[in-house]
């Protein structure tokens, strides 16, 4: 189940494409949908749950990519000219705070917190709801930016309606968050190219025994209107693998705690098969980190072979104790 909170306090003064076929309540309707935020809430499920109940990171995130491409696409066509379609380009580091369970409600909001030329900044916050008792816990903030792309030209990257800042301060933050993250990616891109090799008869405790993979075809559901993969759809997967290695490694229940900053630098198109592959690179006590890469290869142009997408970290933790030691990041077998 979604529904849909549409908020009216903050409404951009730019023209509105869509509001000619509507009557006066209907335009007053639409009114309150042309603001920078997004709510988006969700039921919990036990499909959307480890065996114990928790709700992965991945449906979390998710749930949050999907708000903010709305917000986001939804922002840049309210300008006169070419249509387009709100791609992610990068989250910012993002920790869980705390679990969400089946029967939850988790409700996100999302707001455009910042817009240069041709990308935007969208803050998002998650709050989990326990309909039983009406008690609400914040579960996870989250930054991420995207960048809108053209719907007849998928390689055209449009230009983007600027917002209206509360304070001059504000929008200040806002251009050095924007800075900051761009001298990172630069420095991250490189990376990119890297490939994980499967290890040949790994020894228990090693980073290659627990090291795993999922491989994916990319059907029409994961895709957006152009038929290029959705960044939540990416992150969903991440998150898997990484809690198949982390319970490899350590035979119990894990949990997502923390993803570091990921950066997509390509398109997936429709028919890519995927190979998600997740290996530890770090334990501490009670905790693990865990590199993920994903690779694409077409089905459909055999010819561009398989190239490296994106690369993130993600850190899970468990009750009891890690096999502390046994794990050494740069060995593979
Ligand atoms: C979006 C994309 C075409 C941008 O390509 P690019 O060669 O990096 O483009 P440019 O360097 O010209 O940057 C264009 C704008 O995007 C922004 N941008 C690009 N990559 C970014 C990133 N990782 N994080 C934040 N902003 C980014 C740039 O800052 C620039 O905006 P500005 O002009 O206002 O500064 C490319 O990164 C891409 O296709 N990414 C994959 C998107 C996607 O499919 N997401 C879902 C993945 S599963």
């Amino acid at each position: 189940m979604q529904c849909f909170m549409p908020r009216s306090n903050k409404v951009p003064d730019l023209p509105l494409v869509a509001n000619k076929r509507h009557s006066k309540k209907g335009n007053k309707d639409i009114e309150a949908l042309r603001g920078t935020e997004y709510h988006l809430s969700r039921l919990m499920r036990p499909d959307d749950a480890n065996v114990v109940g928790n709700v992965h990171g991945g449906i979390i995130l998710k749930m949050i990519e999907e708000a903010g491409s709305i917000v986001c696409t939804r922002h840049c066509n309210t300008q006169n000219g070419d249509r387009c379609v709100a791609a992610l380009v990068r989250v910012e580091k993002t920790e869980f705070l705390s679990p969400v369970f089946i029967g939850e409600v988790a409700h996100v909001s999302a707001e455009i917190t910042y817009t240069s030329e041709h990308s935007l900044e969208v803050q998002a916050k998650v709050m989990a709801e326990n309909i039983l008792t009406g008690a609400m816990k914040l579960a996870n903030k989250a930054a991420l930016w995207y960048v809108p792309c053209s719907l007849q030209n998928v390689e055209k990257i449009t230009e983007v309606p600027p917002i209206k800042y509360a304070s001059a301060e504000q929008e200040e933050e806002g251009r050095k968050r924007y800075e900051t993250q761009k001298k990172e990616r630069l420095e991250t891109k490189a990376r990119t190219e890297e490939l994980v090799v499967p290890p040949s008869k790994p020894e228990q405790h090693t980073v290659g025994f627990s090291q795993s993979s999922l491989i994916h075809l990319v059907g029409p559901l994961d895709c957006t209107l152009h038929d290029y993969v959705h960044g939540g759809v990416t992150m969903k997967l991440m998150d898997e693998v990484a809690g198949i290695v982390a319970a490899r490694h350590c035979n119990t229940n894990v949990v997502t705690v923390a993803v570091d900053a990921i950066n997509f630098h390509r398109k997936i198109k429709k028919g890519s098969i995927l190979t998600v592959s997740g290996r530890l690179t770090y334990t501490s006590n009670r905790s693990m980190e865990i590199e993920v890469l994903v690779d694409v290869s077409s089905l459909v142009e055999p010819e561009i072979g398989t190239i490296s997408s994106c690369l993130g970290l993600l850190r899970l933790h468990l009750p009891g104790q890690v096999q502390q030691g046994d794990v050494c990041a740069s060995s593979q077998d």
